[in-house]
């Protein structure tokens, strides 16, 4: 047997165990291994059953992304062809049971699919995620899983790429028994159990029960389209997963698998599948800082104390108890503290009213966070972090009081989004403790967060703060203290290129519906009036943008703040808003913008989409090339992921510096330099994407040759 399967019989029952760290992929050699084990267990006259289970934390968690990587990029043979193994399974004469723990993902779901049988211990997950990677259930999970579980649930299943947990999985026919002891030993009693009954076994390809008529699935599938247009916009995959379940719905299993067969090709094939890998492996490279090595000691955080009970602290509260993290949440005011657990309340009853959580959890949830107006218990904390107003005076003097309430091991964050980390541990004794959190609002459902290093942060606190991001379910990059940090920094070039868009002619609608059209989650006019116009105008004053000579400084925007227009909350900012905060396109704003452009003396002409996308994006790209070489960012594509999961940057589209190389660095830098040469300074190009453009090169390649690479291919 491979050291990749192991086979052993037990009292009866061949265990087949996948041992492939660390969560069992079906690289090469697993399913070869696989299949000689079934083999040998039907030959064995000392094994009436079957028991295929995974070693470690994990059961199969899929197609190993490594190799399909390779096949986007034209590198290799396309993953698994696991066809011959997944009918030897279902063609073995004894019974074969499937024993899940952890997660059968992807080419693992389809893999326990083939069994005669499933169980699974209860906090197992079960799915098809392929969508999340740009593709399609490529190994036959296309068809067995509509004839498990159904037309309508299979097309959920494979469209939302959402696992299910194991009682949702019995419930629906994809699990036949969960169990509560030792997950192989009752496996192998289950497996014994129906040997003694006898078989035929049930087949999975063979079953039609589920698959429903034409006439009733015809609604599914146009539902399932019309859903998976609306929630998966402009992707491929969740269209054609929908196609290749309408296959298993109306052909014969074996031509419906060929029609799979050839729907994952193109998929695989397609810009949107290497996208989305990219990212992948980038949101897993952002653990890896480059001088913190994996052994670094962490702090454990049992307790977290919360200073500033408003928007971001009552969010981050959150986000900690829901991780099992108990909280201490200080605020100066007893009023701002009221409002800040009504916020966390009305919060926990919204979730309980979608059936999110249970009535008793959301109470069990609420009783972990004490709320409080003094620094009582703070000895206790492992973890501090302030989230009061961007005052930097204010969190100097936050710091220096906590520097005197807490332990010297107690980690010190603060949730700033443009102060200096440096300037704020210099209030405090312990700078090698304070690090900078930059969660994203709401706090408790973004997943980004930007941890700053500043210049003393220890190795043990950044490996903290990485732990802490995972164990909270976010996403930690780490960046460097720069105004502004990696996100933002970059997005002012950007929203502001816009605003000139709109000063030569264009509309705030026009630019957002470009970009939205584009991919983006929201137009960046739609995102300053959410953030608030006051926000960006303390921003320019504080970072100081435009106090450079000759630099043109966008106009409108300071006449928002001066009428009081500050977006979402005023009911008005680039856009009118009605009672339900639906954005309106507003006659007086454009009115302010034809006036405002007409005494500067700018010309009005028509724009088009492409010139909106070139010069907003570009703007982000170029100043993205500059965070690059400057050391702020350590990958480019920490970048990507940054811009992915906190800024709406479309998934599909890898991040804007990948997005940068399919475009094609030459091309960015060709338009770059004619954009200096007609809008002057503000278009200095990079003089890493100059280098890159001239060599021939990419942001991936950048990384890769510096050893930083998340991915396989370098390209
Ligand atoms: N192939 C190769 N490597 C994988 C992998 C896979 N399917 N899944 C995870 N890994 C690697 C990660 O890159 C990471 O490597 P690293 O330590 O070198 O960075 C390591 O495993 C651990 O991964 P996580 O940090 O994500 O670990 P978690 O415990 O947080 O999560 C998980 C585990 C839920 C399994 C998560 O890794 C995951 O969602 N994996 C992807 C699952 C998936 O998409 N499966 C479908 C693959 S496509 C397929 O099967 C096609 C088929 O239809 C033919
Ligand atoms: P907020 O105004 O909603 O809340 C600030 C809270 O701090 C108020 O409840 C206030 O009473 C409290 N506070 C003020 N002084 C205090 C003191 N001395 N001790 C204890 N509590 C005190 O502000 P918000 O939006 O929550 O922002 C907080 C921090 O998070 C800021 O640094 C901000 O830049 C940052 N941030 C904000 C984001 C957002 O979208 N709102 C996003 C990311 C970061």
């Amino acid at each position: 047997m491979s050291e990749l399967v192991t086979f052993t019989i037990q009292d009866g029952v061949a265990l087949i165990q996948v041992n492939n760290p660390p969560v069992n992929a079906l690289s090469p050699g697993v399913p070869e291994g696989i299949e000689d084990a079934i083999n040998q267990a039907e030959s064995r006259p000392d094994a009436i059953a079957v028991v295929l289970s995974g070693a470690g934390r994990t059961f199969v968690a899929g197609a190993d992304i490594h190799e399909l990587e390779l096949a986007a990029w034209g590198k290799g043979a396309g993953g698994p062809d696991l066809h011959g193994l997944l009918q030897r399974i279902e063609d073995c004469a004894k019974p074969v049971v499937m024993a899940i723990h952890g997660t059968a993902l992807g080419g693992g779901l389809e893999l326990a699919m083939a069994g005669h049988f499933r169980v699974a211990v209860k906090d197992a997950l079960l799915g098809q995620p392929e969508v999340n990677l740009g593709i399609i259930p490529g190994a036959e999970g296309t068809q067995r899983l509509p004839r498990l579980v159904g037309v309508e649930k299979a097309i959920a299943m494979c469209v939302s790429g959402k696992p299910l947990k194991a009682q949702e999985a019995l419930a629906a026919g994809l699990l036949d028994a969960i169990v509560e002891g030792d997950l192989v030993f009752d496996a192998a009693a289950f497996a014994r159990e129906r040997a003694k009954r006898g078989g035929p076994y049930a087949k999975t390809r063979e079953r039609h029960d589920k698959l429903g008529s034409q006439q009733q699935n015809a609604s599914l599938f146009a539902a399932g389209r019309e859903t998976a247009r609306k929630t998966r916009r402009n992707m491929l995959a969740p269209l054609k997963a929908v196609d290749a379940i309408e296959a298993a719905a109306t052909l014969p299993f074996q031509e419906g698998c060929r029609r799979e067969r050839k729907l994952f090709a193109e998929c695989l094939e397609s810009d949107q599948c290497k996208a989305l890998i990219h990212a992948f492996f980038g949101e897993r490279s952002v653990a890896k800082v480059p001088d913190v090595p994996k052994e670094t000691r962490a702090f454990m955080v049992h307790k977290a104390a919360i200073i500033g009970a408003g928007t971001m602290g009552a969010g981050i509260a959150m986000a900690c108890v829901n991780a099992g993290i108990p909280v201490l949440l200080k605020d100066s005011k007893q009023e701002a503290l009221d409002s800040g657990m009504a916020n966390i309340r009305r919060n926990y009853e919204i979730s309980v009213s979608r059936g999110r959580f249970t009535p008793e959890l959301a109470h069990q949830r609420i009783a972990m966070i004490h709320p409080q107006l003094d620094f009582a218990d703070f000895d206790s904390a492992d973890l501090v972090v302030e989230a009061v107003f961007e005052d930097l005076e204010l969190k100097k003097r936050i710091f220096a009081e906590v520097d005197k309430v807490t332990k010297p091991e107690c980690v010190l964050a603060s949730n700033t989004s443009t102060l200096s980390i440096d300037e704020i541990a210099s209030a405090c004794s312990r700078a090698r403790m304070v690090v900078g959190l930059h969660f994203f609002s709401p706090a408790n459902v973004m997943r980004l967060i930007e941890i700053v290093r500043g210049q003393s942060t220890s190795k043990e606190v950044l490996a903290t703060a990485t732990g802490l991001a995972k164990r909270l379910s976010k996403v930690g990059v780490v960046v460097g203290n720069c105004a502004g940090f990696v996100g933002n920094r970059i997005m002012f070039p950007y929203m502001y290129e816009a605003q000139f868009l709109v000063e030569e002619g264009a509309t705030p609608e026009q630019v957002d519906k470009t970009l939205t059209d584009w991919g983006m989650a929201m137009g960046i006019f739609a995102v300053d009036d959410m953030a608030g116009i006051d926000v960006a105008w303390r921003v320019r004053r504080e970072l100081q943008h435009f106090s450079e000579p000759g630099v043109r400084r966008p106009l409108v925007a300071d006449k928002l703040y001066e009428l009081g227009r500050l977006g979402q909350k005023t009911g008005a900012g680039w856009y009118r808003y009605s009672e339900d905060r639906k954005a309106v396109p507003d006659p007086e704003i454009l009115r302010l913008i034809r006036q405002t452009a007409a005494q500067a003396g700018i010309p009005q002409r028509p724009l088009t989409s492409q010139e909106i996308l070139e010069r907003s994006l570009y703007a982000l790209i170029n100043e993205g090339a500059h965070v690059l070489e400057e050391g702020f960012a350590s990958r480019a594509s920490d970048i990507d992921v940054i811009y992915i999961n906190g800024y709406g940057f479309p998934a599909w589209r890898g991040g804007p510096m990948f997005y940068a190389d399919t475009v094609g660095l030459r091309n960015i830098y060709g338009r770059i330099v004619e954009f200096h040469r007609q809008m002057g300074a503000r278009w200095q190009p990079a003089p890493l994407l100059k280098r890159l453009a001239e060599q021939e090169k990419t942001f991936r390649a950048f990384d890769a040759e510096r050893g930083m690479g998340a991915a396989t291919v370098r390209s």
